[in-house]
């Protein structure tokens, strides 16, 4: 059976004032359905960088990304949004939710940008935010909660389309160890529940130790650890 995803010979620089800076050199994932991966490495090494090219938030200079098994058309945006909105789900270091919208209001924003949204949305929203200990905060602006409620609200709305794989980068690196420790069996609960595949970027070898496997980004590419 072909694997939920595989990227192959990923090749990423960057242009500096000095020249080029080759970050990803022929660097490969392969992720199976349900599986949760951590990926390690130094600072500067290109986790972020692969991270948002499986997600289509950025391009390779080469290489492939499939999803069971079916080439993304990594040129074509309007694919790419799709892939971005429903493919995959995103928990960065900062919450990223919008200030003038509720705790649900952020969850639901996924959706609006495919359709309209209904009552089992809603539903599904507030049954997330409960997951995530939040029942009494959907109506909260993010700016009424605190740094681990703010990042337990993204941890939700990854989920709200139902993808096939989250990913996390560094998605506690600013909260301290023990609220780290607690959003991770969050996490970790939650993409159980929901079946889903996890890739994440982390520094702490307890969060790591929590996925099946654990790579590391180093000159390139990613090996086990
Ligand atoms: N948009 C960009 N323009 C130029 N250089 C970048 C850009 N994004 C990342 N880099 C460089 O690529 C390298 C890898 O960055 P990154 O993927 O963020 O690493 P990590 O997440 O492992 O810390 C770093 O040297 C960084 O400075
Ligand atoms: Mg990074």
């Amino acid at each position: 059976m072909a694997p939920l995803l595989e990227a192959t010979g990923i090749d990423k620089s960057y242009p500096r004032h000095d020249g080029i800076v080759e970050v990803l050199r022929g660097c490969g994932l392969r992720l199976d359905q349900g599986e949760a991966v951590a990926v390690m490495g130094p600072s500067g090494s290109g986790k972020s960088t692969l991270l948002n090219i499986v997600g289509g938030l950025d391009w390779p200079d080469a290489g492939t990304v499939s999803h069971r098994g079916g080439l993304l058309d990594l040129a074509d945006p309007r694919a790419m949004s799709v892939w971005r909105t429903a493919g995959v789900g995103f928990v960065f270091q900062f919450h990223f939710l919008l200030p003038d919208f509720t705790a649900r209001e952020n969850l639901l924003l996924p959706v609006q940008a495919r359709r309209r949204v209904g009552a089992a949305d809603r539903d599904r929203a507030d049954r997330l935010l409960d997951a995530m200990g939040l029942a009494q905060r959907a109506t909260h602006l993010p700016g009424e909660l605190s740094g681990g409620e703010q990042q337990r609200v993204a941890v939700a709305r990854a989920f709200m389309n139902r993808p096939d794989i989250v990913l996390a980068d560094e998605p506690f690196g600013n909260l301290d160890r023990e609220k780290g420790a607690q959003l991770g069996d969050l996490l970790f609960g939650l993409r159980r529940d929901e079946g889903t595949a996890l890739v994440i970027v982390t520094h702490d070898p307890a969060l790591a130790g929590r996925a099946d496997r654990t790579l590391v980004l180093e000159g390139g590419r990613l090996r086990p650890a």
